[in-house]
Protein backbone atom coordinates (compact mmCIF):
# COMPACT_ATOMS: atom_id res chain seq x y z
CA UNK A 1 0.00 0.00 0.00
CA UNK A 2 1.23 3.44 -0.76
CA UNK A 3 -0.11 7.22 0.89
CA UNK A 4 -0.01 8.23 -2.22
CA UNK A 5 -2.43 6.53 -3.41
CA UNK A 6 -4.61 6.61 -0.60
CA UNK A 7 -4.24 10.61 -1.19
CA UNK A 8 -5.53 10.71 -5.14
CA UNK A 9 -8.23 7.65 -3.95
CA UNK A 10 -9.68 10.43 -1.40
CA UNK A 11 -9.23 13.62 -3.95
CA UNK A 12 -11.12 12.26 -6.57
CA UNK A 13 -14.12 11.34 -4.01
CA UNK A 14 -13.19 7.51 -3.50
CA UNK A 15 -14.36 5.89 -0.11
CA UNK A 16 -11.12 4.91 1.93
CA UNK A 17 -11.59 0.70 3.32
CA UNK A 18 -10.71 0.19 7.12
CA UNK A 19 -6.82 -1.28 5.77
CA UNK A 20 -6.05 2.20 3.97
CA UNK A 21 -7.44 4.30 6.52
CA UNK A 22 -5.72 2.10 9.48
CA UNK A 23 -2.57 2.18 7.09
CA UNK A 24 -2.26 6.33 6.89
CA UNK A 25 -3.41 6.12 11.10
CA UNK A 26 -0.89 3.42 11.71
CA UNK A 27 1.98 4.85 9.92
CA UNK A 28 1.51 8.39 10.73
CA UNK A 29 1.23 7.69 14.68
CA UNK A 30 4.38 5.80 14.15
CA UNK A 31 6.53 8.63 12.38
CA UNK A 32 6.34 6.40 9.02
CA UNK A 33 3.98 8.99 7.18
CA UNK A 34 5.50 12.31 6.52
CA UNK A 35 3.55 15.46 7.22
CA UNK A 36 2.90 16.52 4.39
CA UNK A 37 1.07 13.54 3.40
CA UNK A 38 -1.01 13.49 6.37
CA UNK A 39 -2.13 17.28 5.74
CA UNK A 40 -2.78 16.38 1.84
CA UNK A 41 -5.25 13.62 2.94
CA UNK A 42 -6.82 15.96 5.75
CA UNK A 43 -7.33 18.63 2.68
CA UNK A 44 -9.00 15.72 0.29
CA UNK A 45 -11.03 14.98 3.53
CA UNK A 46 -12.01 18.26 3.87
CA UNK A 47 -13.24 18.43 0.04
CA UNK A 48 -14.26 15.23 -0.65
CA UNK A 49 -15.82 14.35 2.88
CA UNK A 50 -16.26 11.04 4.41
CA UNK A 51 -19.60 8.28 4.39
CA UNK A 52 -20.18 7.22 8.35
CA UNK A 53 -18.77 4.28 8.00
CA UNK A 54 -15.28 5.88 7.12
CA UNK A 55 -15.79 8.53 9.91
CA UNK A 56 -16.71 5.39 12.38
CA UNK A 57 -13.31 3.04 10.99
CA UNK A 58 -11.59 6.74 11.33
CA UNK A 59 -12.64 6.71 14.85
CA UNK A 60 -12.00 3.17 15.92
CA UNK A 61 -8.62 3.53 14.19
CA UNK A 62 -7.75 6.76 15.80
CA UNK A 63 -8.69 5.27 18.94
CA UNK A 64 -6.64 2.51 18.84
CA UNK A 65 -3.92 4.69 18.27
CA UNK A 66 -2.90 4.10 21.40
CA UNK A 67 -3.74 3.19 24.97
CA UNK A 68 -7.56 3.31 26.50
CA UNK A 69 -8.02 4.10 29.48
CA UNK A 70 -9.60 2.25 32.12
CA UNK A 71 -12.01 4.28 34.67
CA UNK A 72 -13.66 1.68 36.25
CA UNK A 73 -11.63 2.55 39.16
CA UNK A 74 -13.90 5.59 39.95
CA UNK A 75 -17.32 4.93 41.63
CA UNK A 76 -20.27 6.44 40.28
CA UNK A 77 -21.53 8.05 36.81
CA UNK A 78 -18.27 9.53 34.89
CA UNK A 79 -19.16 11.90 32.36
CA UNK A 80 -17.33 14.04 29.85
CA UNK A 81 -17.77 17.09 28.36
CA UNK A 82 -16.27 18.71 25.12
CA UNK A 83 -16.96 21.86 22.86
CA UNK A 84 -16.48 21.90 19.00
CA UNK A 85 -14.57 24.80 20.04
CA UNK A 86 -15.35 28.37 19.96
CA UNK A 87 -14.30 32.23 20.58
CA UNK A 88 -14.38 32.98 24.89
CA UNK A 89 -15.34 29.50 25.26
CA UNK A 90 -14.73 28.96 28.87
CA UNK A 91 -18.38 27.34 29.53
CA UNK A 92 -15.98 23.66 30.62
CA UNK A 93 -14.17 25.78 33.43
CA UNK A 94 -17.56 26.98 35.27
CA UNK A 95 -19.96 24.02 34.19
CA UNK A 96 -17.44 21.15 34.99
CA UNK A 97 -17.46 22.21 39.27
CA UNK A 98 -20.80 23.13 39.25
CA UNK A 99 -22.07 19.39 37.92
CA UNK A 100 -19.14 18.10 39.73
CA UNK A 101 -20.35 19.79 43.09
CA UNK A 102 -23.98 17.96 42.49
CA UNK A 103 -22.14 14.24 42.51
CA UNK A 104 -21.03 14.10 38.93
CA UNK A 105 -17.21 12.26 38.68
CA UNK A 106 -15.95 14.66 35.64
CA UNK A 107 -13.05 13.03 34.30
CA UNK A 108 -12.22 15.53 31.15
CA UNK A 109 -9.37 15.36 28.95
CA UNK A 110 -9.00 18.83 27.12
CA UNK A 111 -7.37 20.07 24.40
CA UNK A 112 -5.64 23.51 23.09
CA UNK A 113 -6.34 26.18 21.03
CA UNK A 114 -6.63 25.52 17.65
CA UNK A 115 -7.31 27.95 15.07
CA UNK A 116 -8.66 31.06 15.85
CA UNK A 117 -10.57 29.12 19.19
CA UNK A 118 -9.40 28.78 22.37
CA UNK A 119 -7.82 25.52 24.64
CA UNK A 120 -8.86 24.89 28.04
CA UNK A 121 -5.80 23.75 28.65
CA UNK A 122 -3.68 27.01 27.49
CA UNK A 123 -6.17 28.86 30.19
CA UNK A 124 -6.07 26.38 32.74
CA UNK A 125 -1.88 26.71 32.66
CA UNK A 126 -2.37 30.89 32.56
CA UNK A 127 -2.55 29.91 36.64
CA UNK A 128 1.02 29.68 37.60
CA UNK A 129 1.85 26.19 38.84
CA UNK A 130 -1.40 24.53 37.41
CA UNK A 131 -0.34 21.13 35.34
CA UNK A 132 -2.45 19.08 32.91
CA UNK A 133 0.03 15.96 33.01
CA UNK A 134 -0.60 13.09 35.29
CA UNK A 135 -0.51 9.67 35.39
CA UNK A 136 -3.75 7.74 34.73
CA UNK A 137 -3.52 6.67 38.20
CA UNK A 138 -3.25 10.13 39.50
CA UNK A 139 -6.47 11.28 37.53
CA UNK A 140 -8.61 8.41 38.86
CA UNK A 141 -7.27 9.10 42.32
CA UNK A 142 -7.88 12.74 41.53
CA UNK A 143 -11.52 12.26 40.42
CA UNK A 144 -12.16 9.80 43.43
CA UNK A 145 -10.98 12.63 45.87
CA UNK A 146 -12.52 15.14 44.56
CA UNK A 147 -14.53 14.97 41.69
CA UNK A 148 -13.32 16.23 39.23
CA UNK A 149 -9.70 16.51 37.09
CA UNK A 150 -9.38 18.54 33.72
CA UNK A 151 -6.24 16.80 31.64
CA UNK A 152 -4.24 16.86 28.38
CA UNK A 153 -4.24 13.58 26.60
CA UNK A 154 -1.09 11.53 27.83
CA UNK A 155 0.73 10.67 25.05
CA UNK A 156 -0.06 6.88 25.19
CA UNK A 157 -3.90 7.70 24.80
CA UNK A 158 -4.85 8.55 21.15
CA UNK A 159 -1.72 9.38 19.34
CA UNK A 160 -2.83 9.92 16.52
CA UNK A 161 -5.56 12.82 17.51
CA UNK A 162 -2.44 14.35 18.59
CA UNK A 163 -0.47 14.66 16.12
CA UNK A 164 -3.60 15.45 13.59
CA UNK A 165 -4.82 18.04 15.85
CA UNK A 166 -1.54 20.13 16.08
CA UNK A 167 -1.56 19.28 12.23
CA UNK A 168 -4.74 20.09 10.78
CA UNK A 169 -4.39 24.12 13.46
CA UNK A 170 -1.74 25.20 10.93
CA UNK A 171 -2.89 23.46 7.63
CA UNK A 172 -6.25 24.85 7.50
CA UNK A 173 -7.79 21.45 7.47
CA UNK A 174 -10.11 21.70 10.88
CA UNK A 175 -13.39 22.76 9.75
CA UNK A 176 -14.16 19.07 8.12
CA UNK A 177 -17.08 17.05 9.85
CA UNK A 178 -15.05 13.82 9.25
CA UNK A 179 -12.01 15.04 11.03
CA UNK A 180 -14.06 16.97 13.69
CA UNK A 181 -15.78 13.66 14.62
CA UNK A 182 -13.26 11.39 14.83
CA UNK A 183 -10.73 13.85 16.70
CA UNK A 184 -13.54 14.55 19.53
CA UNK A 185 -15.09 10.60 19.31
CA UNK A 186 -11.87 9.14 19.33
CA UNK A 187 -10.41 10.69 22.60
CA UNK A 188 -13.94 10.14 24.12
CA UNK A 189 -14.39 6.45 23.55
CA UNK A 190 -10.23 6.21 24.25
CA UNK A 191 -10.49 8.23 27.76
CA UNK A 192 -13.26 5.59 29.06
CA UNK A 193 -16.24 7.99 29.89
CA UNK A 194 -20.06 6.83 30.52
CA UNK A 195 -21.65 9.45 29.46
CA UNK A 196 -20.58 12.14 26.86
CA UNK A 197 -21.98 15.75 26.36
CA UNK A 198 -20.94 17.42 23.37
CA UNK A 199 -21.61 21.21 22.97
CA UNK A 200 -21.85 21.67 19.21
CA UNK A 201 -21.03 25.15 18.49
CA UNK A 202 -22.55 26.82 15.54
CA UNK A 203 -21.72 30.64 13.28
CA UNK A 204 -19.36 32.96 12.68
CA UNK A 205 -17.30 32.14 15.33
CA UNK A 206 -17.35 28.31 15.42
CA UNK A 207 -16.10 25.77 12.90
CA UNK A 208 -19.66 24.68 11.33
CA UNK A 209 -20.92 28.07 10.16
CA UNK A 210 -24.50 27.06 10.12
CA UNK A 211 -26.95 25.23 12.39
CA UNK A 212 -27.64 22.71 9.57
CA UNK A 213 -23.76 21.44 9.57
CA UNK A 214 -23.75 21.91 13.58
CA UNK A 215 -26.60 19.47 12.88
CA UNK A 216 -24.99 16.99 11.23
CA UNK A 217 -21.34 17.14 13.11
CA UNK A 218 -23.73 16.54 16.31
CA UNK A 219 -26.18 13.56 14.80
CA UNK A 220 -22.36 11.89 13.47
CA UNK A 221 -21.31 12.45 17.14
CA UNK A 222 -24.17 10.99 18.97
CA UNK A 223 -24.21 8.06 16.69
CA UNK A 224 -20.91 6.81 17.09
CA UNK A 225 -21.18 7.05 20.88
CA UNK A 226 -24.85 5.64 21.13
CA UNK A 227 -23.69 2.59 18.97
CA UNK A 228 -20.73 1.95 21.00
CA UNK A 229 -22.86 2.15 23.98
CA UNK A 230 -21.77 5.73 25.88
CA UNK A 231 -24.89 7.75 26.58
CA UNK A 232 -24.39 10.67 24.18
CA UNK A 233 -26.01 13.77 23.53
CA UNK A 234 -25.14 17.28 21.87
CA UNK A 235 -26.27 20.67 22.22
CA UNK A 236 -26.24 23.03 19.12
CA UNK A 237 -24.95 26.72 21.04
CA UNK A 238 -24.50 29.90 19.40
CA UNK A 239 -21.28 31.08 18.34
CA UNK A 240 -21.95 34.41 16.53
CA UNK A 241 -20.68 36.47 19.08
CA UNK A 242 -17.82 35.60 21.72
CA UNK A 243 -19.06 33.67 24.54
CA UNK A 244 -19.07 36.32 28.14
CA UNK A 245 -16.84 38.90 27.58
CA UNK A 246 -13.23 37.71 28.04
CA UNK A 247 -11.10 36.60 25.32
CA UNK A 248 -7.75 35.19 26.14
CA UNK A 249 -6.16 32.65 29.13
CA UNK A 250 -5.94 34.33 32.28
CA UNK A 251 -8.55 36.88 31.21
CA UNK A 252 -11.39 33.82 30.77
CA UNK A 253 -10.34 32.36 33.98
CA UNK A 254 -10.63 36.02 35.28
CA UNK A 255 -13.97 35.61 34.09
CA UNK A 256 -14.36 31.74 35.40
CA UNK A 257 -13.76 32.98 39.23
CA UNK A 258 -16.49 35.65 38.58
CA UNK A 259 -18.57 33.04 37.03
CA UNK A 260 -18.47 30.49 40.01
CA UNK A 261 -19.12 33.95 42.28
CA UNK A 262 -22.63 34.33 40.79
CA UNK A 263 -20.98 36.97 38.91
CA UNK A 264 -21.40 35.68 35.21
CA UNK A 265 -22.32 36.51 31.72
CA UNK A 266 -25.75 35.74 31.01
CA UNK A 267 -24.95 33.61 27.90
CA UNK A 268 -22.09 31.77 29.76
CA UNK A 269 -24.34 30.78 32.41
CA UNK A 270 -27.27 30.05 30.31
CA UNK A 271 -25.28 27.40 28.44
CA UNK A 272 -23.95 25.89 31.66
CA UNK A 273 -27.36 25.68 32.99
CA UNK A 274 -28.62 24.01 29.97
CA UNK A 275 -25.69 21.37 29.65
CA UNK A 276 -25.73 21.00 33.36
CA UNK A 277 -29.42 20.15 33.69
CA UNK A 278 -28.64 17.68 30.57
CA UNK A 279 -25.76 16.00 32.59
CA UNK A 280 -27.31 15.78 36.23
CA UNK A 281 -30.42 13.59 33.74
CA UNK A 282 -27.89 11.84 32.29
CA UNK A 283 -26.20 10.54 35.41
CA UNK A 284 -29.37 9.60 37.05
CA UNK A 285 -28.89 12.38 39.68
CA UNK A 286 -32.24 14.85 38.74
CA UNK A 287 -35.28 13.56 36.41
CA UNK A 288 -36.10 17.33 34.97
CA UNK A 289 -34.15 19.87 33.48
CA UNK A 290 -36.49 21.97 36.24
CA UNK A 291 -34.65 19.76 39.31
CA UNK A 292 -31.44 20.15 37.32
CA UNK A 293 -31.16 24.27 37.22
CA UNK A 294 -32.21 24.86 41.05
CA UNK A 295 -29.36 22.41 42.21
CA UNK A 296 -26.78 23.79 39.74
CA UNK A 297 -27.81 27.60 41.26
CA UNK A 298 -27.99 26.13 44.58
CA UNK A 299 -24.26 24.72 43.79
CA UNK A 300 -23.40 28.48 42.65
CA UNK A 301 -25.10 30.15 45.79
CA UNK A 302 -23.21 27.97 48.40
CA UNK A 303 -20.07 28.41 46.93
CA UNK A 304 -19.54 24.56 46.63
CA UNK A 305 -18.94 24.92 42.94
CA UNK A 306 -16.36 27.42 43.58
CA UNK A 307 -14.94 25.76 45.93
CA UNK A 308 -14.73 22.53 43.59
CA UNK A 309 -12.60 24.35 41.04
CA UNK A 310 -10.28 25.79 43.70
CA UNK A 311 -9.60 22.38 44.91
CA UNK A 312 -8.90 21.37 41.56
CA UNK A 313 -6.76 23.97 40.93
CA UNK A 314 -5.05 22.89 44.20
CA UNK A 315 -5.12 19.13 43.28
CA UNK A 316 -3.06 19.98 39.72
CA UNK A 317 -0.53 22.13 41.09
CA UNK A 318 -1.93 25.35 40.83
CA UNK A 319 -1.21 28.97 43.12
CA UNK A 320 -5.18 29.46 44.35
CA UNK A 321 -4.21 32.85 45.75
CA UNK A 322 -4.49 33.65 42.17
CA UNK A 323 -8.22 32.89 41.88
CA UNK A 324 -8.69 34.29 44.98
CA UNK A 325 -7.35 37.69 44.27
CA UNK A 326 -7.20 37.28 40.09
CA UNK A 327 -5.80 41.24 39.98
CA UNK A 328 -2.36 38.74 40.92
CA UNK A 329 -2.61 37.73 37.28
CA UNK A 330 -0.07 39.66 35.57
CA UNK A 331 -1.30 42.70 32.83
CA UNK A 332 -0.38 43.12 29.59
CA UNK A 333 2.25 45.83 28.88
CA UNK A 334 -0.23 47.07 26.52
CA UNK A 335 -4.31 47.78 27.75
CA UNK A 336 -5.79 50.03 25.11
CA UNK A 337 -9.55 51.15 24.90
CA UNK A 338 -10.82 50.80 21.40
CA UNK A 339 -14.15 53.53 21.49
CA UNK A 340 -16.72 53.86 19.62
CA UNK A 341 -17.11 56.76 16.77
CA UNK A 342 -21.09 55.94 16.45
CA UNK A 343 -23.92 55.08 18.51
CA UNK A 344 -26.76 52.41 17.95
CA UNK A 345 -27.32 49.10 19.09
CA UNK A 346 -25.10 46.25 18.94
CA UNK A 347 -26.42 44.14 16.25
CA UNK A 348 -23.30 42.03 15.56
CA UNK A 349 -19.73 41.33 17.17
CA UNK A 350 -18.01 39.22 14.98
CA UNK A 351 -16.54 36.49 16.72
CA UNK A 352 -14.07 34.96 14.10
CA UNK A 353 -12.70 38.53 14.04
CA UNK A 354 -12.51 38.52 17.70
CA UNK A 355 -10.42 35.26 17.95
CA UNK A 356 -7.90 35.88 14.92
CA UNK A 357 -6.94 39.15 16.23
CA UNK A 358 -6.88 38.02 19.92
CA UNK A 359 -4.84 35.17 18.55
CA UNK A 360 -2.16 37.74 16.57
CA UNK A 361 -2.09 39.83 19.97
CA UNK A 362 -0.15 36.60 21.72
CA UNK A 363 -3.24 34.56 22.54
CA UNK A 364 -2.88 31.87 20.29
CA UNK A 365 -0.84 30.04 18.48
CA UNK A 366 -0.10 30.80 14.43
CA UNK A 367 2.70 27.90 14.55
CA UNK A 368 3.07 24.35 15.85
CA UNK A 369 5.92 25.69 18.49
CA UNK A 370 4.31 29.56 19.16
CA UNK A 371 4.51 30.24 22.85
CA UNK A 372 0.95 31.75 24.26
CA UNK A 373 0.89 35.09 25.94
CA UNK A 374 -1.40 33.91 28.80
CA UNK A 375 -2.02 38.14 29.41
CA UNK A 376 -3.02 38.74 26.09
CA UNK A 377 -6.44 39.03 24.74
CA UNK A 378 -9.73 41.41 24.53
CA UNK A 379 -12.23 42.10 26.79
CA UNK A 380 -15.60 42.97 25.45
CA UNK A 381 -17.52 45.86 27.36
CA UNK A 382 -20.59 45.52 24.63
CA UNK A 383 -22.23 42.29 23.77
CA UNK A 384 -25.05 42.28 21.25
CA UNK A 385 -28.45 43.71 22.07
CA UNK A 386 -26.28 46.65 23.96
CA UNK A 387 -26.96 50.68 23.12
CA UNK A 388 -23.01 52.08 22.57
CA UNK A 389 -22.96 56.19 22.93
CA UNK A 390 -20.62 57.62 20.62
CA UNK A 391 -16.97 57.74 22.93
CA UNK A 392 -18.10 54.33 24.82
CA UNK A 393 -15.21 51.89 24.73
CA UNK A 394 -16.28 48.55 22.81
CA UNK A 395 -13.61 46.53 23.99
CA UNK A 396 -10.14 46.74 26.01
CA UNK A 397 -7.34 45.52 23.99
CA UNK A 398 -5.00 43.16 26.07
CA UNK A 399 -1.21 42.51 24.46
CA UNK A 400 2.59 42.96 24.92
CA UNK A 401 3.14 43.17 21.33
CA UNK A 402 3.30 47.00 19.53
CA UNK A 403 1.63 45.98 16.23
CA UNK A 404 -1.74 45.90 17.94
CA UNK A 405 -2.55 49.54 15.46
CA UNK A 406 -2.73 47.67 12.59
CA UNK A 407 -5.32 45.39 13.82
CA UNK A 408 -7.51 47.87 15.19
CA UNK A 409 -9.15 48.07 11.92
CA UNK A 410 -10.12 44.39 11.92
CA UNK A 411 -11.89 45.11 15.44
CA UNK A 412 -13.83 48.67 14.16
CA UNK A 413 -15.05 46.10 11.85
CA UNK A 414 -16.37 43.34 14.10
CA UNK A 415 -18.96 45.48 15.34
CA UNK A 416 -22.41 46.21 14.02
CA UNK A 417 -24.47 49.11 14.78
CA UNK A 418 -27.89 49.79 14.23
CA UNK A 419 -30.56 52.34 15.07
CA UNK A 420 -33.52 49.80 16.29
CA UNK A 421 -33.27 47.70 19.37
CA UNK A 422 -32.13 43.84 18.46
CA UNK A 423 -32.80 41.36 20.22
CA UNK A 424 -29.82 38.58 22.39
CA UNK A 425 -28.51 35.82 20.61
CA UNK A 426 -30.57 32.38 22.11
CA UNK A 427 -27.35 30.38 23.35
CA UNK A 428 -28.75 27.10 23.07
CA UNK A 429 -30.60 26.16 20.23
CA UNK A 430 -31.28 22.58 20.02
CA UNK A 431 -30.41 19.06 21.99
CA UNK A 432 -29.23 15.95 19.97
CA UNK A 433 -29.83 12.64 21.16
N1 LIG B 1 -12.12 19.79 19.24
C1 LIG B 1 -11.42 18.65 19.04
O1 LIG B 1 -11.07 17.94 19.98
N2 LIG B 1 -11.12 18.31 17.80
C2 LIG B 1 -11.47 19.04 16.73
O2 LIG B 1 -11.18 18.65 15.64
C3 LIG B 1 -12.21 20.24 16.94
C4 LIG B 1 -12.53 20.60 18.22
Amino acid sequence: MRMVDIITKKRDGGILTREEIHYFIEGYTRGAIPDYQASALCMAILFKGMNNDEISILTDEMCHSGATMDLSKIDGVKVDKHSTGGVGDKTSLVLCPMVASCGVKVAKMSGRGLGHTGGTLDKLESIPGLSVTKSDEEFIRQVNDIGIAIIGQTSELDPADKKLYALRDVTGTVEAIPLIASSIMSKKLASGTDTILLDVTFGEGAFMKDIDSARELARVMVDIGNGLGKNTKAVLSSMEEPLGYAVGNSLEIKEVVNALHGKGPKDLMELCYKCGSIILMQAGITHTEKEGRLMLSESIRSGKAYMTFENMVKAQGGDIAFLENPDKFRESGFIINLISSSEGYVSKINALTIGEVSMKLGAGREKLDDMIDMAAGILLHKKVGDYVKKGDTLLEIHTSRSNYKELIKELEGAFELVSKPVPTHEVVWEVVE
